[in-house]
């Protein structure tokens, strides 16, 4: 009898079985896989558990607060936090092409992440890498290990080979449907577990042109309101997820109050998708988006227009970049 408490005993005692009385790391990315498999191997082995979150600057408003405070409240897991804000931001300085951002964010979330380690192992016998890779995962990559490279350019958390661990992946055998139901039982906050996607690159790839401080203020700002406005609408179960971008290097003419305006439009990309392959732009109701375009304009300086992508995919890729 298939149930979810019995997934997670079994898994439970897999991990044990395999890490023995070993130490893990996990990395967390605030999303619902590594979340989920962070919680299972925190479940099985206790604090012999350490996880690593990177804040690299290009994530949203409360991302960091969901998993430094609501994630740990709700497993107890022992965290580390690197703030690499500043890092990123120098790395990125004066690149606008979108695949070198990806490149560069990829690059330096690596070299982040391995002096994580590098510093836990000095502290510890760490020896095994929890990873949420996922069936469909494995399948795609015809079921070896080392998921996660087929898609590297899509993983900021691809980790090359040479790294003296072995890895736990207790979600193999789950489909993402699954995954949220072992998050559920484990307790996990419902922001997590039922996150929208969002890209490794985060924010990064959502500015078009060059990513600067400000200029993240900017867009985590609008990117908030909308968020805000879809969750009071009731909106995030039917949408597959709404990239907020930000044309930084476009502006336009507006008026507000007495003044006129000069400033940057944000696109809203609102999409109904299966699997992210194709997808169609969501028919939002006139009232939410005239919500989001008014608090936006009102609240987000230098924002002076708020646009709607009614483009699918195809033609049009998910995210601007
Ligand atoms: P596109 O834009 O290709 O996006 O239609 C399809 C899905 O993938 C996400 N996406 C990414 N995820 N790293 C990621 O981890 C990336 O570089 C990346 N680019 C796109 C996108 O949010 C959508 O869910």
């Amino acid at each position: 009898q298939w149930t979810v408490a019995s997934i997670v005993d079994d898994q439970v005692a897999a991990i044990r079985e395999q890490v023995g009385d070993g130490r893990a790391i996990c990395g967390l990315s605030g999303g619902v896989d590594s979340a989920v498999a962070a919680a299972l191997v925190q479940r099985a082995i206790g604090d012999r558990l350490t996880c690593v979150f990177v804040d690299h600057g290009l994530l949203r408003s409360g991302e960091r607060t969901q998993v430094e405070r609501d994630f740990v409240a709700a497993t107890g897991v022992n965290l580390v936090t690197v703030d690499a804000r500043e890092r990123f931001l120098a790395a990125l300085a004066g690149v606008s092409d979108p695949e070198q951002k990806r490149k560069i964010i990829g690059r330096e979330f690596i070299r982040v992440f391995e002096q994580a380690e590098r510093d836990l192992k000095a502290e510890g016998d760490y020896r095994f890498l929890v990873q949420g890779t996922l069936y469909p995962d494995v399948v795609e990559s015809g079921g070896g290990t080392g998921a996660a490279n087929i898609k590297s350019h899509h993983n900021v958390g691809g980790l090359p080979d040479d790294l003296a661990f072995e890895l736990v992946e207790p979600l193999r055998s789950l489909f993402k449907d699954e995954v949220r139901r072992v998050g559920v039982e484990l307790g996990l906050p419902e922001t997590i577990v039922h996150r929208q996607p969002f890209p490794g690159p985060g924010l990064g790839i959502r500015i078009i042109g060059e990513v600067t401080a400000e200029r993240l203020d900017l867009l985590r700002a609008a990117d908030a309101i909308a968020r805000e406005e879809l969750t009071a609408a009731g909106l995030d179960r039917d949408i597959w997820q709404c990239p907020v971008v930000l044309l930084a290097d476009v502006r336009s003419v507006g008026v507000q109050g007495d003044g006129r305006t000069y400033g940057h439009p944000v696109v809203l990309r609102p999409v109904s998708s299966e699997d992210a392959m194709t997808a169609d732009w969501t028919r939002l109701p006139y009232d939410v988006l005239e919500r989001i375009s008014t608090r936006i304009t009102n609240e987000v300086d230098d924002v002076n227009r708020v646009v709607l992508d009614v483009t699918s995919k195809p033609p049009g890729t998910i995210e601007w970049e």
